[in-house]
């Protein structure tokens, strides 16, 4: 056998209609691709960190940076953190999938539990699995706004010997924001329990008008924490591949964790360099990189607006307005509809409308369907058009 067994693990839930749409495409037929969370593709990187990555390249530079990453680009996120963590604190990593590969490669014995917060990005799992962790999944609680109802997480956490917490906000896939009050509860959390809290930081720009994002780092002073976030989403560039790891906190155990996340660094010796100045401009910028992020956001807002309200009219299904980033999960009423589950339903809409979304069994969030809101607006309402209309066509 060639493959090893942890590798049984390794799959990719949002690419799961990937070969059927394929097929569809070659045969002429028009889709709707709403599957994939890639702003690159509809809103293109903003010219000033183009220009700083075609800078980079005329200058040469590229040879390998520092393990860890250029010093410019770690002090920049140092700073857009109140420089309440050091350079020294910061990782880059070729996106937050690489730093996801690290931290569990260098967190997780087999058997080891870890908590995960439901719904998920879904790479969370394969990444914790393939290193024999087991995912315990508390879920959030979609009638509460996605909110997370920290009481009950602590019952269920009682005498669990737990390695990390990890969690998503603002959300990949229900695009809610935690509040304040709830970060800071499973930061008290974690650290009544000694387990590592790892917060996904990746949309933490990515807000809509009126919208609070709060950060652990801002409330667990004292406590040690990772955060995960990158340039894919907030620089709008998630071809370029970077990310970083902030490992924050002095005790033994996170200072052996720092030591070894750049262990693994050095194993691929860098990330890309280039694109790491690109980086670095789009966050040392600070007015280019408003413009372009308030550009997005009203952009973005308006899209989802267009999409949600369509479905909250639907009889068969209903969903929390998202407060950032640029996911729907809306929840159908199976009991209405002649069709099973969220695989059926997903299947089914690509193959009769050319609307392609994911199942939300792939997010832990089985009865709901994920929807990337990123086309132009009137392409947003046809898709609309056409999940109302499927669903009309499928009432029992
Ligand atoms: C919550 C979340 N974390 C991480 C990532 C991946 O980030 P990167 O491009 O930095 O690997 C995504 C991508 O969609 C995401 O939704």
């Amino acid at each position: 056998m060639i493959l090893s067994e942890r590798s049984t693990h390794v799959n990719g839930a949002i690419n799961e209609l990937d070969a059927l749409a394929d097929k569809l495409e070659r045969s002429g037929k028009q889709l709707i691709k709403m599957n994939i969370g890639d702003p690159s593709k509809y809103f293109p990187t903003p010219d000033y960190i183009i220009n700083a990555y075609i800078d980079a390249l005329k200058k040469h530079k590229t040879y390998y940076s520092s393990p860890n990453g250029l010093y410019e680009l770690r002090k920049q996120v140092a700073k857009k953190y109140n420089d309440i963590i050091s350079a020294d604190d910061v990782f880059i990593t070729q996106g937050i999938s690489e730093a996801l590969m690290i931290l569990n490669s260098a967190m997780i014995n087999p058997r080891d539990n870890a908590l995960i917060i439901s719904p998920y990005f879904p790479p969370y799992i394969p990444f914790l699995k393939s290193n024999g962790g087991i995912p315990i999944i508390f879920e959030q609680d979609e009638n509460n706004g996605w909110s997370i109802d920290t009481d009950m997480l602590r019952r269920y956490i009682h005498n669990m010997r737990l390695k990390y917490m990890l969690f998503a906000t603002p959300s990949n896939p229900t695009g809610t924001i935690l509040s304040k009050k709830v970060i800071a509860e499973l930061a008290d959390i974690a650290n009544d329990n000694d387990l590592m809290i790892i917060s996904d930081e990746i949309y933490d720009e990515l807000t809509y008008k009126g919208k609070k994002f709060t950060s652990i780092s801002s409330v667990a002073s004292g406590i040690p924490y990772i955060v995960l976030n990158g340039a894919s989403k907030t620089l709008d560039s998630t071809g370029f591949r970077i990310g970083y790891i902030i490992a924050n906190g002095d005790n033994e155990d996170m200072r052996a964790l720092k030591s070894k996340i750049y262990d693994y660094c050095s194993l691929r010796l860098s990330a890309n360099t280039p694109a790491q100045y690109a980086a670095y401009e789009g966050m040392r910028n600070a007015k280019e990189h408003k413009a372009a992020v308030d550009f997005m956001n009203s952009a973005i807002q308006a899209r989802v607006k267009i999409m949600a309200d369509a479905i909250n009219r639907l009889d068969v299904m209903s969903v929390v307005m998202p407060s950032g980033a640029f996911y729907l999960l809306p929840k159908i009423d199976f009991s209405k509809l002649d069709i099973k589950d969220d695989y059926e339903f997903s299947r089914s809409l690509l193959l009769e409308k050319g609307v392609q979304t994911v199942a939300g069994s792939g997010f832990g969030a089985p009865g709901h369907i994920r929807i990337v809101v990123l086309h132009e607006p009137d392409v947003v309402a046809q898709a609309a058009d056409k999940i109302s209309k499927f669903c009309f066509e499928h009432v029992k």
